[in-house]
């Protein structure tokens, strides 16, 4: 494994590197999952990503928005400030900051913060099946009939990290079966579902 790898667990010092800009912000997501969120990402005036960890996937879904779109970006942070420093640092050099509001919570604890209505959500939080299930909740009370939702590490890949299970099962037990909406696209790990007009 290579020192900057390793360095991705020593969150305070990879900070430093970030900010010297010896390192890169990280993500799990592909390319070509962050380019099929972006396409879904684009009509949205309202976007929600849960679970932001670096910021890598916000800073392209912001890019895609309209001038006049906002992405909130829900992560508790709980392994401290560092993280979410790098987050909002590489927001910044991304020239995206004016389109996202950051929020330091669960995506349970954020219903309060968000708005009523949304047009797409991204869940890239908890990855066990309690966890996704709860941010799936999240999801029918804010996503608007017609509205996008996207879940990252769901569908069996080689590679794909071993604590995907939980979330791997939820979506097929739960989401999958969901009369109120409907798959319209798989990416690699990804899931694009639309709710149908009426809501669920
Ligand atoms: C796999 S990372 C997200 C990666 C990011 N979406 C990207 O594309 O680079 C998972 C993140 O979810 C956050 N998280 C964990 N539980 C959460 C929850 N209940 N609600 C929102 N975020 C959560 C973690 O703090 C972590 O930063």
């Amino acid at each position: 494994m290579k020192l900057l790898d390793r360095l991705q667990n020593r969150p305070r010092i990879f900070n430093l590197l970030h900010r010297l800009g010896l390192a890169s912000a990280r993500s799990q997501t592909s390319a070509a999952e962050r380019a099929c969120l972006c396409r879904h990402v684009a009509e949205a005036g309202v976007a929600v990503e849960i679970g932001t960890f670096m910021g890598v996937t916000a800073a392209e879904l912001a890019r895609s928005l309209r001038s006049d779109a906002v992405l909130y970006c829900v992560d508790p942070y709980l392994d401290g400030q560092a993280i979410q420093a790098i987050a909002m640092r590489h927001l910044g050099r991304k020239r995206v900051l004016g389109k996202v509001r950051m929020i330091q919570a669960t995506a349970e604890d954020a219903l309060g913060q968000l708005p009523a209505q949304v047009d797409f959500i991204f869940v890239d939080g908890d990855h066990s099946f309690e966890g996704l299930c709860k941010d799936w909740d999240v999801v029918k009370k804010l996503l608007r009939p017609g509205g996008i939702a996207a879940f990252h590490d769901v569908n069996p890949q080689p590679g794909l990290r071993v604590n995907c299970e939980g979330a791997i099962r939820c979506f097929d037990e739960v989401i999958r079966h969901d009369p109120g909406f409907r798959l319209v696209e798989t990416c690699e790990s990804l899931q694009v579902l639309v709710r149908g007009s009426h809501g669920s």
